[in-house]
């Protein structure tokens, strides 16, 4: 009988088997998938893991301490941060168009975590006990969607982290391939992985970064954040987290129209609301969120970012639109 607890016992032996002595190499998003991966190599081998945790600061509110203070609280595990923060602004500065921006974030992101991972092999590792493998949050579905990889194949061979060096070669770890999402959530749970964490939503990797419409900057940051920080809320006090699959909040940060705040004439940048209802993220249909949610989300987003005028709702379903407005 399936319980997370058996699932959980399983996979902490084999997990032991599989590594022996050697050390472990983990790159940690704050997604569902790495964090529970994480947590449960760290259940099985200890101190004999090191997490690496780039932080872009394409992140939302309050994700990077989830990761630093609350994930690492929860499981004990060996963090690495790494604050990108400037690089990934310097890089991005001025640059507008998405395959440009998807390009260079994904770029810094493998040569960032390169050098962490040189380091952590450097640091941590010794001639006894070498840092040889990788784990990765791969679930049942991308093993099923990839043709049923290798077990331990070369990191070049997977689309999540690719391009790594010669000179470094992991062995991965997958301790997910054989689970569903739902059951990797229950895992989680049962490893006390913070329950932010467990049923986030998805995030795309290059985070706010293509969720602002035009060049990515601290200021045009700091607004989508609030913004989005917002939505977030009353869609949860709402209870709606389960009905909607994401919501993206996007800043038309080149667009400003004409409005009226207080006793003046403003003239702000509209955010997008993108509430989606899917099953997978193949296909999407606008969410029908309640208007009286929508109107709350809206005066206070309105209200509480100064350099927002004007709230809009995207009523289109995937496809012609993608969930992403970049
Ligand atoms: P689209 O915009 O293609 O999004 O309809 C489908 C799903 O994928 C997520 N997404 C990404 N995830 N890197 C990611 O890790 C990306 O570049 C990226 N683009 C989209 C999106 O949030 C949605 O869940």
């Amino acid at each position: 009988d399936w319980t997370p607890g058996h699932v959980v016992e399983d996979l902490v032996e084999s997990i032991r088997e599989q590594v022996g002595e050697d050390r472990v190499l983990c790159a940690l998003s704050g997604g569902v998938d790495s964090s529970v991966a994480a947590a449960l190599v760290q259940k099985a081998i200890g101190d004999q893991l090191t997490c690496v945790f780039v932080d872009h600061g394409l992140l939302r509110e309050g994700e990077a301490e989830q990761v630093e203070t609350d994930f690492v609280e929860a499981t004990g595990v060996d963090l690495v941060v790494v604050d990108a923060r400037e690089r990934f602004l310097e890089a991005l500065a001025g640059v507008t168009d998405p395959e440009t921006k998807h390009k260079i974030i994904g770029e810094q992101f493998i040569r960032v975590f390169e050098q962490a991972a040189r380091d952590v092999v450097h640091d941590r590792g010794d001639e006894e006990h070498p840092v040889k493998w990788l784990v990765q949050g791969t679930l049942y579905p991308d093993v099923v969607e990839s043709g049923g990889g290798e077990g331990a194949a070369n990191i070049k061979s997977h689309h999540n982290v690719g391009g790594l060096p010669d000179d470094l070669q992991f062995s991965l770890i997958e301790p997910l391939r054989t689970l569903f999402k739902d059951e990797v959530r229950q895992v989680g749970l049962e490893l006390g992985v913070p329950e932010v964490i467990v049923w986030r939503q998805p995030f795309p990797g290059p985070g706010l970064g293509i969720r602002i419409i035009g060049a990515v900057d601290a200021e045009r940051l700091a607004i989508l954040r609030r913004a989005d920080a917002i939505a977030r809320e009353e869609l949860t006090r709402a209870g709606l987290d389960r009905d909607i699959w994401q919501c993206p909040v996007v800043l038309l940060a080149d667009v400003r129209s004409v409005g009226v705040q207080g006793d003046g004439r403003t003239y702000g940048h509209p955010v997008v609301l993108r509430p989606v209802a899917s099953e997978d993220a193949m296909t999407a249909d606008w969410a029908r969120v309640p208007y009286d949610v929508l109107a709350t989300i809206s005066t206070r987003i309105t209200n509480e970012v100064e350099e927002v005028n004007r709230v809009v709702l995207d009523v289109t379903s995937k496809p012609p639109g993608t969930i992403e407005w970049e």
